[in-house]
């Protein structure tokens, strides 16, 4: 399984610029975690509203902030050999229009955004927002819906961002109960319709990875090529802005699987 070379375009490891990281001793021992796990490339994504990018001043010193932090991570992390750190940001959507013309707020410069929306409430403008990114000509990416209370209570709902073009990133920890049983519930229906493109770790520097378990738990249930596609296959191809390969397990077997096959779309 370790030979599988994994890209994580969602995790907190630039320090002291969010919730992750609080040191650069942290971002590094948070890299090298990650790399014990198979993941070659990490795109670092920090915290982000989208009202800030607006407000050009805070948001000028904030990526600032950013920059040097980034900086700092990585003469420290130079050491380190085989692993590729690239920059990135995790979008909240607090309003419905950001403006990602500045290749810093995208994926490793790709076409691809990480966005996120307030676990509370999905709000009414999700689909609009999404849709603004679009005619950006950029490919919206929304973290772990399995966590949303609305995805949890309708898995379905998120039908709709796939709709307007967005793509599904799920937590690796949520299919081993790390975020509750509602969202480990969640992720696996979500796999099992079909509606996921890439597992990442959400990993904040401190504390366990989820990487490693959750590409086995996946392996365990559906053979090795969804895992692959999902840690892999997948999260590569934004380094070649290449859209994702759909993901749709082999069906289960027995009444379970039965019961999943008449919820598939
Ligand atoms: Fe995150």
């Amino acid at each position: 399984m370790k030979d599988v070379s994994k890209l994580d375009f969602h995790n907190h490891l630039i320090p002291g610029v969010d919730d992750g990281a609080a040191t650069v001793d942290d971002g590094v021992a948070g890299i090298a975690t990650m790399a014990a796990q198979g993941i070659r490339h990490i795109v670092a994504t920090p915290h982000l509203r989208a009202s800030l990018v607006a407000r050009t001043t805070d948001c000028a010193s904030y990526l600032g902030d950013v920059g040097v932090a980034w900086q700092r991570l990585l003469d420290s992390a130079a050491p380190m050999e085989g692993i590729n750190i690239y920059r990135g940001f995790e979008i909240l959507l607090d309003v419905p229009s950001v403006d990602l013309s500045d290749p810093l707020l995208r994926l490793a410069g790709s076409k691809f955004v990480l966005v996120e929306f307030p676990f509370v409430s999905i709000p009414p403008h999700s689909e609009t927002a999404l849709f603004n990114i679009k005619i950006q000509e950029c490919e919206p990416i929304v973290a772990h819906p399995e966590r949303y209370a609305g995805i949890q209570e309708d898995p379905l709902r998120a039908k709709e961002w796939l709709r307007v073009g967005a793509h599904l990133q799920a937590n690796a920890g949520s299919f081993i109960g790390q975020y509750g049983r509602a969202a480990e519930r969640t992720v696996w229906t979500l796999l099992e319709l079909g509606l996921l493109a890439y597992v990442c770790s959400d990993f904040h520097a401190v504390g366990a990875c989820q990487t490693e378990p959750a590409y086995k738990a996946i392996e365990k249930r559906y053979g090795p090529d969804v895992p692959r596609r999902l840690f892999s296959d997948n999260p590569l191809g934004i380094l070649k802005n290449e859209t994702p390969l759909r993901v749709q397990p082999p069906p289960r077997r027995g009444i379970l699987g039965w019961l999943r096959s008449r919820l598939r779309p």
